[in-house]
Formats: C-alpha cells, sequence, structure tokens
C-alpha cells in the first residue's frame, strides 16, 4: 500500500470512529454517571483537513428550522434542558460567525461561563473537529461541567440566521477573520455587506454589538464602511474596544488569529454597537 493510501485509510477509520462518538455522546448530558466518557480524546486537527473554502451561495442541504420556535437547543446544550418543564434554561446569546476550529468558543466558554455561546461553521469537516473537541472538553471537565455552554453547528450564516434565532436574541456577535473574498467579482459573497447587516441588526438586540477583526486592511475597510453607512449600528471608540474583555480575547484566540501572530501580521478591529430601531411617527 502506497504512503498516500495508507495515510487515506487512516483519516477513513480515525473519522468513522469519531462519527460514532459523536452518534452516543452529541446530544446526551455529559455527567459523572456517562458511561465510556474517557472515548472523548481531544482531536487531531490532521484529520479533518477540508478546502479552505466553501460556497456561501451553493446548496449544500443543510439543515435548519423553519422558524427559531422549532429549533431544538437542548440537543447542542444538553445541561440546560429542564425535563420538567420541558423548557431550556437559557438562551443563546453569543454567536460566532464562521467559527473555524473553535478557538474563540473555547476561550469564550471560561470568561461567561453564565452565557450560551454558539459557533456556526459551514465547513462540514471543520464543524466536526469543533463537535469533537467540545465534547471531549465537557468530558474532561466532570467535576466542574465546564463547556456544557458553548456548541457548534453546521449552517451557512448567510442565509438562515433568522431561522435560528429570534429577533433581539443576541448580545454579542463575532466576525473574526472572515473569509476576504480578495478579487472585486466575489467581493458579494463576503460576510459584511448591506442586505446582511440588516439581518444581523434584526437579531442582535438593542445594545448588543458585533466584533470584527481581519487581517487584511481592505475587508477592514470594507467592513467599517458597510457598518457606518448602516442606519442601526454606531462604531464604539478605542477606549470602549481597549476596555472590553472580548476585545481582548478574540485578538488571541482564534486559530487564523494566532496564525497572522506567527507571520507578524496586522490586526484590524472594529466593534459596532446595535441602535435602537428609530421610532415611527
Ligand atoms: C478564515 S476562517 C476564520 C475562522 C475563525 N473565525 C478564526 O478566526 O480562526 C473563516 C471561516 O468562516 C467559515 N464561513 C465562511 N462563510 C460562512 C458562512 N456563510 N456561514 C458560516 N461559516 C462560514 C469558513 O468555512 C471558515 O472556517
Amino acid at each position: 500500500m502506497s504512503f498516500e493510501s495508507s495515510a487515506a485509510s487512516r483519516r477513513k477509520a480515525y473519522r468513522a470512529e469519531k462519527e460514532q462518538n459523536r452518534k452516543v455522546f452529541k446530544h446526551v448530558k455529559i455527567d459523572d454517571s456517562t458511561v465510556e466518557v474517557d472515548k472523548l480524546e481531544l482531536p487531531k486537527k490532521r484529520y479533518y483537513r477540508q478546502r479552505a473554502h466553501s460556497n456561501p451561495f451553493s446548496d449544500h442541504q443543510l439543515e435548519y428550522p423553519v422558524s427559531p420556535d422549532l429549533m431544538d437547543w437542548s440537543k447542542l446544550y444538553p445541561h440546560y434542558y429542564d425535563k420538567d418543564t420541558k423548557q431550556m434554561t437559557k438562551d443563546v446569546t453569543i454567536a460566532d460567525i464562521g467559527c473555524g476550529f473553535g478557538g474563540l468558543l473555547v476561550d469564550l466558554a471560561t470568561a461567561f461561563p453564565d452565557k450560551l455561546a454558539l459557533g456556526m461553521e459551514i465547513r462540514v469537516q471543520v464543524t466536526n473537529y469543533v463537535e469533537d473537541r467540545i465534547l471531549a472538553l465537557r468530558g474532561k471537565h466532570l467535576e466542574t461541567q465546564g463547556y456544557q455552554n458553548i456548541s457548534v453547528l453546521r449552517g451557512n450564516a448567510m442565509k438562515f440566521l433568522p431561522n435560528f434565532f429570534k429577533k433581539g436574541q443576541l448580545e454579542k456577535m463575532f466576525f473574526c477573520f472572515p473569509d476576504p473574498h480578495f478579487k472585486q467579482r466575489k467581493h458579494k459573497a463576503r460576510i459584511i455587506t448591506n442586505t446582511l447587516l440588516s439581518d444581523y441588526a434584526y437579531v442582535l438586540r438593542e445594545g448588543g454589538i458585533i466584533y470584527t477583526i481581519t487581517d487584511v486592511l481592505d475587508l477592514h475597510e470594507w467592513m467599517v464602511k458597510h457598518l457606518e453607512m448602516h442606519p442601526l449600528f454606531e462604531r464604539m471608540d478605542q477606549k470602549w474596544e481597549s476596555e472590553d474583555k472580548c476585545v481582548e480575547i478574540m485578538t488571541h484566540s482564534t486559530e487564523e488569529g494566532k496564525k497572522v501572530e506567527r507571520k507578524k501580521g496586522d490586526k484590524h478591529i472594529a466593534c459596532f454597537r446595535r441602535l435602537p430601531n428609530p421610532q415611527i411617527v
């Protein structure tokens, strides 16, 4: 067997085992009574490699609820489901859009232990990696019940956000190192556009914050321009940025951010507050 084909079969076997684990553990409440919890090893990134880009306009056969009322959050956050009332005890209020390999989510879990944070990611293998990472962390932190408050789902944030989130549900949305889509004819695929900002304003509560960070100056200027033009957003000043805990976290925690650090690249940050809806007179 050639080196390539044996590597491919190792990857296949690894993925099959992880998939089996996900079937067993994904939707269950992981606690002291969970059997075989030691099977939940932290995943190895090399087995989840996938093409860097996924076309946000193609039909990916994604699953999404018809409306937020039909979204079953108990499957993603079983610890926060009350069996007696059949209700979630908390709502998701933080979203990491295009979460990649999940570094930000992992840091948000401990920085905001009382909040539920969700990563939305379009690439299948990358989503699987984050799922396996969160399950393993839940298994390793049984005594503190850590990492029960973060989860990930495969979804296209450019199409279905209002299917998942109610009006004004979110207090923070992160856009960390979004795909830059450098060519002009591809700019329409950027995750911040005027139309999409209206969707984001819909799911963000008044006073909620959009966080953006990128190493690509042109994309930074594009995001700032579109956010400044939008009537429902107002830029936060540098003093606010320097004092905000999330700015500090997102600057250092994501995998792309770490790559930029290694290459000694720049990081451009802009944060915007969701303004109240104008009064209709
Ligand atoms: C450059 S990576 C950054 C990942 C992560 N935020 C970080 O900083 O490490 C951009 C990510 O956004 C995801 N993505 C792109 N378009 C998306 C969409 N429409 N919905 C959800 N995820 C998307 C990509 O698959 C990719 O993982």
